[in-house]
């Protein structure tokens, strides 16, 4: 009934390059803009130490299961919830998961996109040496000026969608697989060019002190939470985008061994950025407690006062747009593989249809920030940090902890259940990760009634 995926474009060429994608897909803002401000927010040590145990016992198993669901089905995520759901004969509204995965992948991308597009455009400033010699001031004027520009911020965000759309409208093989084979290089050699940088001319040992500072008593629930959502979106869960990227996994390849590398590298990447940022941040007296304008407003200051600022400046925005590059094309490819599957709508018409959606809903976040705009905020949050909190800390942690009660408790498990490892991942995933989701979700909530 269902279109099969044709063997020449639905499958990764080869293993590493399933790697290349579900890493480039993981690895984004969440690891070079988000972790090292909420890691500054919340006491610097302690905050890691919490985010790689979300990682790895909530994080990690998830992974797998989604990566299950989709090599076994080799569908788009809301089609093999359907399939699972019913040759497991459970109830069919489990597949629901799928659903909803598909439309938060696609809320979370029209955020994404405004974001990516900032760095598009600080990344041209940095190459026409527009940060050189910044005062404080100025680096904040500029970035209130960017945001307060709706359109070059619609512009640049337009640009960035467009493009994402062009390789995932070529396909799986032809436009992901080739594209995330030019960019990881691309990503590895930025990410080296930075470290070397910041080990040369950054305080690296002030910015290795604040990540290994355990200060526990800046850990409040709220944190625990944010660790949690974090690890969720760090390992691009809970939309079922890498249920969509294991769909095209060859039936042969071991589950276990990608997700651990893919988790490792994620990891690993998130802290090598923090580390790099830090050190350059930290070289200038900067406190890293600036929030989300740490990147945008405190590294062009301290990248304008260092020697070579501007080049290393324009190297770092750049590992930015090329890492939201590859999340963003998995935030869109479950929707379009479900159009496309599912209702046979050529990719090259069903990336551009989804997409004028994506982009109507940008363009509100991007008007949103603009200082004539009084509507523009709800209950003290602009609709940007409202799309934030509603996709990280609710939606993401919610269809993974659905999907892990199913996967753990529900899912018939004849295709996986003679290999030893999948046991325990079993066990982890019913007694480890669900419960520990419900109890922070639980304790959080009651924490925020408490005090609202
Ligand atoms: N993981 C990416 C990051 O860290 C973001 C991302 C890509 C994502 N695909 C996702 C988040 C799917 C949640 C779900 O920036």
């Amino acid at each position: 009934m269902k279109k099969q995926i044709s063997s020449d474009q639905g499958m990764w060429r080869r293993r590493v390059t399933f790697i290349m994608a579900a890493t480039g897909s993981t690895i984004g803002l969440g690891n070079i803009w988000k972790f090292p401000y909420i890691t500054g927010e919340n006491g610097g040590g302690a905050f890691i130490l919490l985010y790689l145990a979300c990682v790895t016992l909530v994080g990690l198993p998830i992974l797998i299961a989604e990566l299950v669901a989709g090599q076994y089905t080799r569908r788009n995520p809301v089609t093999a919830m359907q399939i699972i759901t019913r040759e497991s004969q459970t109830n069919r509204h489990w597949s629901l998961i799928g659903v909803f995965g598909c439309l938060a992948g696609l809320i979370i991308l029209s955020y994404y996109a405004v974001v990516a597009g900032w760095g598009l455009r600080y990344c041209l400033d940095a190459v026409s040496g527009a940060f050189q010699g910044l005062s404080s001031e100025l680096a904040t004027e500029r970035f209130l000026h960017l945001l307060d520009d709706s359109q070059t911020l619609i512009y640049w965000q337009n640009v960035f969608l467009l493009s994402v759309g062009m390789v995932v409208a070529m396909g799986v093989r032809r436009g992901v697989g080739v594209a995330m084979h030019i960019l990881m290089p691309l990503m590895l050699l930025a990410l080296g060019a930075l470290i070397s940088y910041s080990w040369h001319l950054g305080d690296f040992s002030a910015g290795l002190t604040f990540m290994l500072t355990m200060d526990f008593s800046a850990l409040s629930w709220n944190a625990v939470l944010l660790a949690l959502g974090h690890a969720f979106f760090t390992l691009s869960l809970g939309v079922g985008a890498m249920m969509a990227y294991g769909a095209y996994m060859p039936k042969r390849t071991s589950i276990l061994g990608v997700a651990v590398t893919v988790a490792l590298l994620d990891v690993l990447f998130a802290l090598l950025a923090g580390l790099a940022i830090f050190a350059v941040v930290f070289a200038n007296d900067i406190a890293p407690t600036e929030g989300p304008g740490l990147m945008f407003v405190s590294l062009p200051l301290a990248f304008g006062a260092m020697p070579y600022g501007d080049g290393f400046a324009a190297i770092f925005f750049g590992l930015v747009v090329f890492a939201s590059f590859g999340s963003a094309v998995s935030l869109l490819e479950p929707s379009v593989a479900w159009l496309n599957e599912r209702h046979s709508v050529p990719r090259w018409l069903a990336v551009p249809s989804i997409l004028a959606v994506v982009m109507v809903v940008s363009a509100a976040v991007a008007l949103s920030f603009n200082s004539e705009h009084p509507a523009a905020s709800l209950a003290g949050m602009s609709l940007f940090q409202w799309l934030d909190v509603v996709t990280t800390l609710w939606l993401l942690p919610i269809g993974g902890f659905l999907l892990a009660i199913y996967v753990g408790w529900f899912m018939s498990p004849v295709k996986f259940a003679s290999a030893p490892h999948f046991m325990l991942w079993r066990f982890v995933l019913r007694f480890v990760t669900a419960p520990a989701v419900l109890v922070i979700f639980a304790v959080a909530l009651l924490q925020r009634c408490s005090t609202t």
